[in-house]
């Protein structure tokens, strides 16, 4: 198994965007993650569109951006131009949800479908095939450097089970706490893509910090 590491760039420096962009392009990290929240659907304000854009501008890795919002369906064109490979939307978010990733995917991005901690991974279950990604929530979206909640170990191994039965290639994304305490036990599990925010940006060194992650199975 190839491990994937995507740190999330809400832990980085913001006034000095360009300069962790650029250093996350000079490390072995796979996608950087953007987180986008709308103060609505989660109890912060993040960044939006053209810092999407001013992102991809210097990242020379494919940007998984991560939709917090309502009515992600209204601005999957806008964060697609802004250079979005995966773009993400909450199952609590969408009503219509298999419309919504067919749109995702006619645009040409791969297609992911967020959970939050509460929601239980069977929801997907006829939507995983036409899915190219699933993103436990590790933490109640909203904020960085929150506490690990240890019952998605039981979800990522169902979520896994639930992969296999249906036939479907999606990958398994894990977002929020994750760290060196616990990334073996989730790629173990079934996890194919570990967010990290700021256990990689806090780090002495976060280049180290992705190897090591990387390198942990
Ligand atoms: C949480 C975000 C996460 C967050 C992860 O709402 O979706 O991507 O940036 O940060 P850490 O790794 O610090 O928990
Ligand atoms: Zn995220």
């Amino acid at each position: 198994m190839n491990p994937i590491i995507a740190p999330s760039i809400l832990a980085a420096d913001f006034a000095n965007l360009q300069r962790e962009v650029e250093m996350i392009n000079q490390t072995n990290a796979d996608y950087i993650h953007v987180d986008i929240m709308d103060g609505v659907f989660v109890p912060n304000i993040s960044m939006g569109i053209p810092v999407t854009e001013a992102i991809h501008k210097h990242a020379k890795k494919p940007l998984d951006v991560h939709l917090m919002i309502m009515h992600p369906e209204n601005y999957l064109k806008q964060f697609k131009d802004a250079g979005a490979a995966y773009l993400t939307v909450h199952y609590e978010a969408c009503p219509h949800l298999h419309r919504t990733v067919e749109e995702i995917k006619a645009l040409g991005c791969k297609a992911g479908v967020a959970l939050n901690p509460h929601s239980p991974v069977y929801l997907l279950k006829d939507i995983l095939k036409e899915v190219d990604m699933v993103c436990l929530m590790s933490v109640n979206p909203g904020f960085g450097g929150q506490k690990f909640i240890e019952n998605t170990f039981k979800k990522v191994k169902s979520l896994k089970k639930l992969i296999v039965e249906t036939g479907s290639n999606a990958k398994i994304e894990i977002d929020g706490g994750v760290s060196m305490d616990n990334a073996k036990a989730l790629f173990d599990a079934g996890a194919d893509v570990l967010v990290a925010g700021n256990f990689v940006f806090s780090s002495q060194n976060p280049a180290e910090t992705i190897k090591n992650l990387k390198n942990i199975v």
